[in-house]
């Protein structure tokens, strides 16, 4: 058949393939293990850490998405990111972006200094001579976050395998803040594809989940075999749960990405905000970058607040519609404050490092009207201006 476009995928997923009692909506297989046809016979199935038809769907939906030859689905996205580290010994070097997820950051550093599981090496891809770095890094993996969390970097993939390719290392992509469906790092040039499945792919905050996208089946299979070898697969009603927010990802990213447009426009024209961060500014950095190899901006944006961080507490506090959490990507919009939540497992000097400043505020827009979202944005904002003003 010919290639799918994404919104026939998503819409799809496992759709009309019961083969039991032709239900259209796949069912979910809540079981830990699977008879055998006979002793010494093996069965599709035998041990639903190995293998789960709900999460087989689930892979193969994401493996398509983003055209992958297999998917590991895990149970968190953290683990989706100690599965892709697998594939280092201890005289591999990873090389590492200086601003990606405190999270992701945390593990890195972590195994590197605490299991000398690998070779760390931190780049700024932003840095101008960046080629140059890698070139002498040395590395056998390079990881890569863009839009980086949380200021929304962009790093030009393409530019980056060209380079790994002939430094002969893999390149891996964490495609949580965009889906396949505004990026497709495969096509780029990467070897693997990282997801927090909690976010974007998934879209209702009810899970926590992972994916890992191989685009060599070879390698697929030997991060399979991990995978299952170390218990890091995710459950059958979590895959249910992902594969029934997947089938809206298209729907739901169009209104997101719109909403964020406006509230992005909204937040440039206002006295109190110092700076914004969000790719689809003609001024943004990466705009270019981000045109080219993206298929829209996204749903997330950033900024700094033009006011002492000391109140932030008092904007946080006065927002109807943005809940103070640590995720993002689900259809209502969230906010946080990177320095003290989701980048704090970071010291202050990486922070530093980083550009994460204490004023800055992370935003993930949800499908609520816009109107109400700018208006919430702006008395909040007031009552910021009005401590300014005691
Ligand atoms: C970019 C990115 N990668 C990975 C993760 C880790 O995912 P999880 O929280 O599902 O373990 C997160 C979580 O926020 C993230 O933002």
């Amino acid at each position: 058949m010919t290639k799918r476009h994404p919104a026939t995928i998503v819409a799809r997923a496992g759709i009309a393939e019961d083969t039991a009692f032709g239900a259209v909506t796949p069912p979910i297989y809540l079981t830990s293990t699977y008879q055998l046809p006979a002793l010494g016979q093996p069965g599709p199935y035998d041990y639903s850490r190995s293998n789960n038809p709900t999460r087989d769907v689930l892979g193969e939906a994401l493996a398509e998405l983003e055209g992958g030859a297999k998917a590991i689905i895990t149970n968190t996205g953290m683990s989706a990111c100690l599965l892709a580290l697998q594939l280092l010994t201890p005289s591999d070097t990873l090389v590492i972006p200086h601003d990606c997820y405190g999270g992701s950051y945390r593990l890195f550093t972590n195994l590197a200094q605490k299991k000398q599981a690998f070779k760390l090496h931190i780049i700024n891809f932003q840095d101008a001579d960046w080629a140059e770095q890698l070139r002498l890094s040395q590395a056998s993996m390079i990881w890569l976050e863009t839009p980086s969390n949380p200021l929304l970097q962009i790093t030009d993939v393409r530019a980056v395998c060209q380079l790994a390719a002939s430094l002969k290392a893999k390149v891996v992509v964490d495609n949580t803040f965009l889906s396949p469906v505004l990026q497709q790092p495969l096509s780029l040039g990467a070897d693997l594809v990282i997801h927090s499945t909690t976010k974007f792919i998934n879209g209702h905050s009810d899970i926590i989940g992972g994916a890992v996208i191989a685009k060599d089946l070879a390698v697929g299979e030997e991060l399979k075999w991990w995978g299952n070898c170390l218990g890091l697969t995710g459950g059958a009603f979590d895959a249910y749960l992902t594969l029934r927010g997947l089938r809206t990802l298209n729907l739901r990213l169009k209104l997101q990405q719109e909403n964020t447009a406006a509230v992005v426009d909204f937040l440039a024209a206002h006295p109190l905000v110092a700076k914004v961060y969000y790719p689809g500014l003609t001024s943004h950095p990466g705009h270019q970058i981000a045109k080219e190899q993206q298929l829209g901006f996204g749903a997330m944006c950033s900024f700094e607040l033009n006011a002492p961080a000391a109140l932030l507490k008092d904007f946080f506090n006065a927002l109807e519609y943005f809940t103070l959490a640590q995720s993002l990507g689900g259809t209502e919009s969230l906010i946080c404050h990177p320095a003290s939540m989701t980048h704090a497992s970071m010291d202050a000097a990486a922070q530093q490092r980083a550009g994460i400043a204490a004023t800055l505020v992370r935003l993930s827009i949800g499908i609520e009207d816009v109107a109400d979202l700018r208006a919430d944005l702006q008395q909040a904002l007031n009552v910021v201006a009005q401590r300014l003003a005691d």
